[in-house]
């Protein structure tokens, strides 16, 4: 089916019946679920970061949701909207300039167009195109990085370098870290990664998935979703779900398995997924803020001192990364590697 056009170059024809290799098994459609619509992830205000208040909000949404958004963050309302901008006009690109970055092409690992996301690990597949970006230096991104968004997604991680430093903090604060040093500063923030995010609108959307079910294997995900809907997260020791609404100018956020596992569980990354739409396009910009690959990842030691025990191993994080990438969005199980 795909011919190295993506879902948008299906989409594009205009079809009418989903190919069939993007049908769902039926529990995975979001039909056969359950949806609480009386409750909703936390959204937090950050515009007092004196107020100890605050950081209690973080850590209680990070402990009771795994996921909150947050308004009055101080990134700039137009580093938001030139981000969305700019994923647009990637994926607008046409499809021979997109394969410059896919697999096969692209001169580094550190930048890849693809779409769905381990197809040949999936049963069925997702109905998504995405560009992931590594960063590792400006240089690099300078010669690497497409120039239809370059600018825009190096300024969206730069401007929100100060809330994630902040939140970590708070989080930290929470599980008695008093200070991030620069071993903590490295498991927790050693390295980040950009994908700008591409569901075209569907024919049949109830039969396929923007993104199957999974948790982030990152310390913190910071997520910039357009105004289309459509992110589920499942409530924690539920088998419910609920719907994150997108609110003009917030950000969501959620814990990763990485931060699940350093604060030994305190902290949960949750499942979620995102549905299809049928009637129109979304984008999604996440910035998964890791440890970097050489880092070995488990319980903090300050979380361990008052004799709680450890209920993760040490794990190298880019073997734990590597596990990820092996399977399917198939539900919350890469973090048993670290059992
Ligand atoms: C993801 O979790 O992989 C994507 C989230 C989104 O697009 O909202
Ligand atoms: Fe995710």
């Amino acid at each position: 089916v795909d011919k190295g056009h993506g879902v948008k170059g299906l989409a594009d024809l205009g079809l009418h019946t989903l190919p069939k290799q993007y049908i769902q098994p039926p529990e995975e459609q979001i039909i056969n679920s359950t949806i609480v619509t009386d409750d909703s992830i936390p959204v937090i205000d950050l515009s007092n970061w004196n107020d100890p208040n605050v950081a209690e909000q973080i850590c209680n949404a990070a402990e009771k949701w795994g996921f909150f958004q947050i308004v009055n963050h101080g990134i700039p309302i137009e580093v938001l909207e030139n981000v969305k901008e700019a994923t647009r006009r990637f994926f607008a690109l046409p499809a021979e300039e997109k394969n410059k970055h896919s697999k096969d092409s692209s001169p580094s690992n550190n930048v890849r167009y693809g779409t769905s996301f381990t197809p040949k690990a999936e049963k069925a597949l997702e109905w998504k195109d995405f560009l992931s970006l590594f960063y590792v230096s400006d240089d690099e991104a300078a010669a690497l990085w497409p120039s239809a968004c370059r600018n825009e997604t190096l300024d969206f991680m730069k401007k929100s370098q100060f809330v994630i430093r902040k939140l970590l903090e708070a989080l930290m604060k929470g599980l008695n870290v008093k200070e991030i040093d620069e071993t903590k500063e490295s498991l927790l923030m050693g390295s980040k990664r950009i994908n700008i995010n591409y569901y075209p609108k569907c024919p049949e959307p109830e039969l396929t998935v923007g993104v199957g079910r999974h948790s982030d294997v990152s310390t913190l995900t910071i997520l910039l979703q357009d105004d289309i809907g459509g992110l589920y997260v499942k409530k924690l020791d539920t088998d419910a779900w609920v719907h994150v609404p997108p609110i003009d100018g917030a950000i969501v956020i959620n814990v990763g398995d990485a931060l699940q596992i350093l604060s030994n569980g305190r902290y949960k990354s949750v499942e979620h997924r995102v549905i299809a739409n049928g009637s129109r396009n979304r984008i999604s910009v996440p910035i998964f803020v890791n440890p970097r690959p050489r880092d070995i990842i488990g319980p903090l030691a300050e979380v361990l001192e008052s004799g709680e025990k450890p209920i993760y191993k040490q794990v190298l994080y880019s073997d734990y990364v590597k596990h990820f990438f092996r399977k399917a969005h198939d539900g919350k199980e890469t973090v048993d590697f670290a059992k």
